[in-house]
């Protein structure tokens, strides 16, 4: 690899555990302003110290991210069509990689998908980047999107969907966790981030989840919803990032989160008294 690939990829995955907690905040480039998203920039500002990369489009990265910022930026390069259509599938790159080189971004991502109606496109397009990150030296993460059909979050399709995404160059894949997901890693060369999906009904079940992808093999999680949709958004990110670079079980992690509570709750009556 050579020096500023490896260099970018150094600098979102961490030294000791090899891996990585990304917080995703691009989905309003299909999503709009979805909940707790409405104000992107207050919604990252308390995340961006503990966040090894943050997940953003170009929009969001100049409006919501102070440029003395340095978090490591996964840039959102791909978009074009929105939920208020029925297939997400017709995608197409949206920002230039001399555009993502310029806002000195430490990778690109875009969502590919397979075996949809526009899954031929969708992996010319992730071709394309590569070849064009190769180029600049910036990392291309593959999302392995699945639309609307949330079926398809089964292992079978998505160690196809990694694996495809790996085969053509992609440096690292973005997937969804799934029963069985120990297969889906076993699958692919190279490192898997896991994705959250909509908002589980506890923290605890994002936490288990989380626990779930570390335990298969996965090297880290690129997570929205289930972090800056809970209640606790900052506690929730330690807790994760607890499970991610310390092993914490799932009990331990709890501990995290119920301490950062705790803390939080203390320095709010220090300030109210
Ligand atoms: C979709 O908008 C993006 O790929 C998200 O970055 C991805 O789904 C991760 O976010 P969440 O954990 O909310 O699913």
């Amino acid at each position: 690899m050579e020096w500023g690939m490896a260099n970018r990829m150094h600098r979102m995955f961490q030294p000791v555990s090899g891996n990585s907690v990304m917080v995703a905040v691009d989905h309003g480039y299909f999503m709009g302003p979805t909940r707790r998203l409405e104000n992107t920039r207050a919604t990252i500002a308390p995340l961006l110290p503990y966040a090894d990369a943050l997940g953003v489009t170009r929009g969001i990265l100049r409006h919501a991210v102070d440029p003395t910022s340095t978090t490591p930026i996964l840039l959102r390069v791909s978009g074009g069509v929105t939920v208020l259509k029925e297939d997400l599938s017709h995608e197409a790159i949206t920002t230039s990689i001399e555009d993502a080189a310029r806002l000195n971004v430490c990778a690109v991502a875009m969502s590919v998908f397979v075996g949809a109606q526009y899954e031929h496109e969708s992996l010319v397009h992730l071709s394309n980047l590569i070849d064009a990150g190769e180029e600049h030296g910036i990392p291309v993460m593959a999302i392995t999107a699945v639309g609307k059909e949330l079926e398809k979050r089964d292992a079978r399709y998505l160690a196809l969907a990694c694996r495809v995404s790996a085969e053509l160059g992609a440096r690292m894949v973005k997937t969804y966790f799934c029963e069985n997901f120990a297969k889906v890693v076993e699958g692919c060369p190279v490192p898997i981030v896991c994705a959250g999906g909509p908002k589980l009904d506890t923290d605890r079940a994002a936490l288990e989840l989380a626990h779930g992808a570390i335990e298969a093999g996965a090297h880290g999680l690129d997570m929205g919803r289930n972090i800056w949709q809970s209640d606790h958004p900052v506690a929730m990110l330690k807790a994760l990032r607890s499970i991610v670079h310390e092993k914490a079980t799932v009990r331990e992690a709890l501990e995290v989160l119920d301490g950062e509570k705790a803390r939080l709750a203390t320095s709010k009556r220090a300030v109210e008294a």
